[in-house]
């Protein structure tokens, strides 16, 4: 099993706060990796860190064997380690189309053709094409991105995440916003892109029904520190992870 992320010491403050708190941890090429913890436990802090969003404090970040800890975050989306946001980040007024069509040109390094005529491009077109059937959106290409109801932005972005063909996706709760019905349209969708095995995935959610049934492995976060890391079934019978969750212990 090939580690395509590893973390040592990572840590990131913010004034007092130690938001991400000596996190060490490896992420597993083809594992489906969800990270969970109550509000304020770190997860997005530690997803903006991986991504290059923010600059840890101290530690350092490996990806796929080379130290990323201070690239910049685009640099590491060239290298195949993107992210997707807890708060929706599409382009309303593009197409579904043309959403996709900026990280697929970006890719192929056609950056010069990202705003020229589309039919220029049929390489990109088709790779458009593939990723909106995969993520169920061909059919809604031409409609503006931001006339889609909530549960198709969330397919979008996945979309958009994808469309670059990465290695490694960073997802931060990318079913917020959505009623229950798209959310478990949304989780089965990365279910699906995930056993195609193109890209590993990483989820943070905080449905645990939802964790417990898709992950293959879980970390639990709790005050900026990794509390767990394991199995679903080894998780479930944490009981450092049931006390945080059932609120049996109270933070000291
Ligand atoms: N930019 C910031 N400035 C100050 N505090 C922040 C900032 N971002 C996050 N925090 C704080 O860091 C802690 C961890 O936040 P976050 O990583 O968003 O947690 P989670 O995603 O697990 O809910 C929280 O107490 C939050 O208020
Ligand atoms: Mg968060």
């Amino acid at each position: 099993m090939s580690v395509l992320l590893r973390t040592s010491g990572l840590r990131k403050r913010f004034g007092e706060l130690r938001a991400v708190d000596n996190v060490s941890l490896e992420l597993h090429e083809g594992i489906l990796t969800a990270i969970i913890g109550p509000n304020g436990a770190g997860k997005t802090t530690l997803i903006n860190l991986l991504s290059g969003a923010l600059t840890p404090d101290e530690g350092r970040i490996e990806f796929l064997g080379e130290e990323i800890t201070h690239l910049p975050a685009h640099l590491r989306v060239r290298r195949g380690l993107v992210r997707s946001f807890q708060i929706m980040n599409i382009f309303p007024r593009l197409s579904v189309e043309e959403n996709v069509l900026v990280p697929v040109l970006m890719r192929l390094r056609r950056d010069r053709h990202v705003w020229g005529p589309v039919s220029r491009c049929s390489d990109a077109l088709a790779e458009v094409e593939r990723v909106l059937q995969a993520v169920g959106l061909w059919e809604m290409r031409n409609h503006p991105a931001g006339a889609l109801s909530h549960g198709d932005k969330r397919r979008l972005e996945l979309g958009i995440a994808i469309a670059s063909r990465p290695v490694l996706c960073l997802l931060d709760e990318p079913c917020s916003g959505t009623n229950p019905v798209e959310r478990r349209g949304v989780l089965a969708l990365v279910q699906k892109l995930a056993r195609e095995g193109q890209t590993t995935f990483v989820i943070v959610e905080h449905d645990m029904d939802v964790v417990f049934s898709l992950a293959q492995r879980i970390v639990v976060m709790s005050r900026g520190q990794i509390l767990a890391d394991g199995t679903p079934s080894e998780i479930r019978d944490n009981a450092d992870v049931r006390a945080i969750y059932l609120g049996e212990v109270q933070d000291s």
